[in-house]
């Protein structure tokens, strides 16, 4: 269960990661501290987050074919990442998989592995 391609199996693969983004997004763009960032228009956000958490989860590499190295961090900067932001952002994350019939496992194997990024695109501490 350790590696990632495990997960990308174990949860469902590309339909699972679909369902989860779109669950995912009405939440951020209903969540007080998150919405402000996001463009009304949120599908291209959609898409990009379908095509990156596939290669993230160890599914193929679609973020990278499309729009080269992910730096994810170098991507966020524009955005003022506040640690209450980062935390919001998991919250949302761990709901939408709650709706999902993802074994609750690997619900919180996603989420764990989502933390170490998610702080990491922390730049940020005014809240
Ligand atoms: C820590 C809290 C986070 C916040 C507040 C946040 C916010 C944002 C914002 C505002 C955008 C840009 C939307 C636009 O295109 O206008 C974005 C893009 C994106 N985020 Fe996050 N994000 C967070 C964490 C994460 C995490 C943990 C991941 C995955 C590991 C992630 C993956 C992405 C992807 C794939 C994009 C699209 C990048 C692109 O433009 O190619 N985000 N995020």
């Amino acid at each position: 269960m350790s590696s990632y391609s495990q997960i990308y199996d174990a949860i469902g693969g590309a339909e699972v990661i679909r369902d989860v983004v779109a669950r995912f997004y009405p939440k951020v763009q209903e969540h007080p501290l998150l919405a402000p960032l996001f463009p009304e228009d949120i599908n291209p956000v959609m898409e990009k987050q379908y095509l990156f958490l596939t290669q993230f989860l160890g599914g193929p590499s679609l973020y990278s074919d499309e729009y080269g190295h992910p730096m994810m961090r170098a991507r966020h900067l524009p955005f003022e990442i506040t640690p209450e932001r980062a935390e919001a952002w998991l919250s949302c994350m761990a709901a939408a998989l709650a709706e999902t019939e993802i074994p609750v496992p690997f619900q919180k194997l996603v989420i764990e592995r989502l933390s170490g990024p998610a702080n990491h695109f922390v730049n940020s501490d005014r809240s």
